[in-house]
């Protein structure tokens, strides 16, 4: 038995803030932000749209998809680092609102990582043989942490969903194997410190921002390589494959040069490595599973080609997944 993706689906706010539209809120422009990250455009949602009204859709569109009933839902996890509030989780909201009445639901919090993270642990469930279905899903709305007044991250995010349908079943297709990776003392590269217990909500942090994500981007970038790179060779090593063996690698999208730097380092050909970076920016944890469902329908991969997920975020978090479709 293995976990296996039997549907996938996404769901993107119609908001469009391109890096024009950027430039005339802060000292940037066009050129800079394409060449140093490979964005374009992003997606923005409106006011009052939570990270679950993003989630629902995406779910809906996986489970029709997979063809699985709401009450056919034994777990729900969404990855998330915006939830719609402190509690009840995001998941919570999400299946009462899919009506997946038999479902436990919770939110995971690895930033960026969120989805891959969740998709371990769902798969760990059904390996153990707990539950058949689970709803693994990855939901971002960051334009609510991003300071867009600071032209170092705001021009790098934006918000999103995307989500999986795991099923166990019998063969060959399935999660080959997931590995994830913490590492605390990288805290300080990349965080929003306000708002939880540590650092409470008072005007002063407000007035200061403190709720937003600040980053140390080099740090951040030289961590985000070396570490994906580590994460891909970990899945690869693990199932005694090679990169030639692979159709589809599915990074975390967060910056194109990250992006080619890791597929320089593991000797991958260009063609194989997916990214709609310049369409959305890094929609957090909703990255991997928006792209995967993208590729997919594009028909990037099929019936028994594997594909290769890799991914890095706050924390620091990072890790693969390895499927074959
Ligand atoms: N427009 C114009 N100029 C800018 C902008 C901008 N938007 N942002 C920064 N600059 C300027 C800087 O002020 C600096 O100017 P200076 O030399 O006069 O001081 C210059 O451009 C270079 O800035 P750097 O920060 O050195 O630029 P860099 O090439 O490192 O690119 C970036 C910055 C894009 C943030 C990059 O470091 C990066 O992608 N880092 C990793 C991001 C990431 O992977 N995050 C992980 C996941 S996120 C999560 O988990 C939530």
């Amino acid at each position: 038995m293995k976990p296996v993706i039997t549907g996938t689906g996404s769901f993107l706010p119609e908001k469009v803030l391109t890096n024009s539209d950027l430039a005339r809120m802060v000292d940037t422009s066009n050129e800079w932000i394409v060449e140093r990250t490979g964005i374009s455009e992003r997606r923005i949602a409106e006011d009052g749209v939570a990270a679950s009204d993003l989630a629902i859709p995406a779910a809906q569109r996986a489970m029709d998809k997979a063809g699985l009933k709401p009450e056919e839902v034994d777990l729900i996890i969404v990855g998330t680092s915006t939830p719609d509030m402190m509690f009840p989780s995001t998941a919570c909201f999400v299946q009462s609102k899919l009506g997946a009445v038999n479902a436990a639901a919770f939110d995971l919090l690895a930033a960026c990582s969120g989805f891959t993270f969740s998709l371990a642990t769902a798969s760990n469930f059904l390996l153990s043989g707990q539950y058949k279905n689970a709803l693994v899903i990855g939901a971002e709305v960051y334009s609510t942490i991003v300071d867009w007044t600071d032209r170092k991250t705001c021009v790098l995010f934006g918000d999103g969903a995307g989500a999986v349908v795991l099923s166990a079943r019998d063969g060959d297709s399935g999660i080959l194997s997931t590995h994830i990776f913490s590492n605390g003392n990288y805290s300080d590269f990349l965080m929003a410190p306000g708002g939880g217990s540590k650092l409470r909500f008072t005007n002063e942090m407000i007035e200061q921002k403190q709720y937003c994500l600040a980053m140390d981007g080099k740090k951040t970038f030289t961590l985000a390589v070396r570490n994906m790179t580590q994460a891909a060779r970990a899945a690869l090593d693990h199932n005694g494959l090679k990169t030639s063996d692979l159709k589809l690698v599915i990074p975390h999208q967060a910056n194109i040069r990250i992006i080619s730097a890791v597929a320089k380092k593991l000797g991958l050909d260009e063609n194989l490595v997916y990214s709609n970076i310049h369409r959305y920016g890094n929609t957090a944890a909703a990255s991997i599973p928006i792209a995967l469902d993208e590729a997919l329908s594009e028909g990037r991969a099929g019936k028994g080609d594997l594909i290769l997920t890799v991914t890095f975020g706050g924390g620091f978090t990072w890790g693969s997944s390895l499927i074959r479709l």
